[in-house]
Order: structure tokens, then C-alpha cells, then sequence
């Protein structure tokens, strides 16, 4: 079979990550792998489920049924589904965000995601977007990227992307959220956030989406030499 191309970008969370993943997979005909969304439809389904985190025997039973399907709809944007049923703008809320990195720690969450994650990017090239694409999930990725901003920036871009969805929150909150979250991404066991070894490293503070595309594409060049 054809060896997969597999860009990687990781980064905290609201960096921009998935704008600019989206777009440059779009450029370069590749699918996008929000494995950020798995997370989430994975903390959605032990909510619904009313799942005590703690409980790894009940975890596994309802992994064992939990089907998540990522695919882009005619107008490009992504749709997620769960079990059969679009949650695309449910597992956006703070509530799911904060829940999805608390179960991101559990290892058997990681193990189940990271199969279903290297067997999208089988069966097609593949811009995938999280936080261990680079370090865990394609360590032989064709181009790795670390894109980061500062807290600020991130909590004004997160603000400015539920206010557009129509997902009201306090930006106070927000700013709490998110550095709590980059506090347990990072310092979890399993597959914590950091830059690969090689990894090309993107401050986008003052940088445009635009910008950061074509840094990321001018890295890119020769992928299909
Ligand atoms: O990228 P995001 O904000 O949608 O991700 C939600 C959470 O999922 C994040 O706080 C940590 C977890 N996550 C992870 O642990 N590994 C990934 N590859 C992607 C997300």
C-alpha cells in the first residue's frame, strides 16, 4: 500500500491550530484530522452516559460503543458525528472543553483515539491537528509544527469564535479555562503537550492566519516530490 503523507501540527488550545490546519489541507488536497473533536466526542458520550471519569471498567464499555465519524460537508466546514447523530456544535461548549482534556489524561481514551486517529490518516494524506500528532500518534510525520500564542490572544480568539456560534461565556472564565487546560495538557502522564524534537516552532501571537499558512506551506514544499 502507499505510505500516507502526514503533516502534523500540535499546539495549546485556541492557537489557531485548527483554522489554519483546515486551510492548508484544503490547499494541498489533503483530509484534516481534528483529533481535538474525538476528544470531545468521547467526553460528550461519558456525560451523556453519566460516566464517573474514575471508572475505567465503565470507560471501556462505552468505548466499545462509540462510533465518531469526522467529515467535511459540501461547504468545507467539518462535521462530526457521534453514533450516528451530528454533535459538530454540541461538543463546543466550555463544559465539553474542560471535560475533554480531563478524560485526555485517562490511557485508555489516548489508546482507543490514537488507533482510530492512524487509521483515518490510512486511507488518505492527512493534516492532523492536536496535541501528541507529532510527539505519540505520527512520530514520522513528513513536517511537524508547534504553533503557540499567548494567553491573551488565544482567550480574545476562543471569545471571538463562540460568540460567532452563538455560545455565550464570560471572558474571564474563559481566560481560567483555557490556562487550566494548557496547565493539565501539558503536565499529564500520557502523551503530554510539548514540541517534537523537530518540530518547526510558530509564535502566531501577531501573526495573521494568512501568515501562518504560508509559513507552513513554504515548509511543506516538496511533498509530493
Ligand atoms: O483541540 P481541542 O481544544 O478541541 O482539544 C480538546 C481537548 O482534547 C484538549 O484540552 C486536550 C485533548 N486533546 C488531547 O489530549 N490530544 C489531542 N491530540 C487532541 C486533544
Amino acid at each position: 500500500m502507499k505510505k500516507r503523507i502526514v503533516i502534523a501540527i500540535d499546539g495549546p488550545s485556541s492557537a489557531g491550530k485548527g483554522t489554519v490546519a483546515k486551510i492548508v489541507a484544503q490547499k494541498l488536497g489533503f483530509s484534516y484530522l481534528d483529533t481535538g473533536a474525538m476528544y470531545r466526542c468521547v467526553a460528550l458520550t461519558l456525560k451523556n452516559n453519566e460516566v464517573d471519569i474514575n471508572d475505567d471498567t465503565k470507560i471501556s464499555e462505552i468505548l466499545n460503543n462509540t462510533k465518531i465519524r469526522l467529515s467535511s460537508d459540501n461547504n468545507k466546514s467539518l462535521k462530526v458525528e457521534l453514533n450516528g447523530k451530528d454533535v459538530s456544535k454540541e461538543i463546543r461548549t466550555p463544559e465539553i472543553s474542560r471535560l475533554s482534556s480531563d478524560i485526555a489524561t485517562k490511557i485508555s481514551v489516548r489508546s482507543f483515539l490514537t488507533k482510530l486517529q492512524r487509521e483515518f490518516a490510512q486511507n488518505s494524506n492527512v493534516v492532523a491537528e492536536g496535541r501528541d500528532m507529532g510527539t505519540q500518534v505520527f512520530p514520522d510525520a513528513y513536517v511537524k509544527f508547534f504553533i503557540d500564542a499567548s494567553v491573551e490572544v488565544r482567550t480574545n480568539r476562543r471569545y471571538l469564535q463562540l460568540q460567532q456560534a452563538g455560545i455565550k461565556t464570560d471572558i474571564e472564565n474563559l481566560r481560567k479555562d483555557i490556562q487550566n487546560r494548557d496547565y493539565q495538557d501539558k503536565n499529564r502522564e500520557i502523551a503530554p503537550l510539548h514540541p517534537a524534537i523537530n518540530a518547526v516552532i510558530i509564535d502566531t501571537t501577531n501573526l495573521e492566519i494568512d501568515q501562518v499558512v504560508d509559513i507552513i506551506l513554504k515548509r511543506t514544499k516538496g511533498v509530493f516530490d
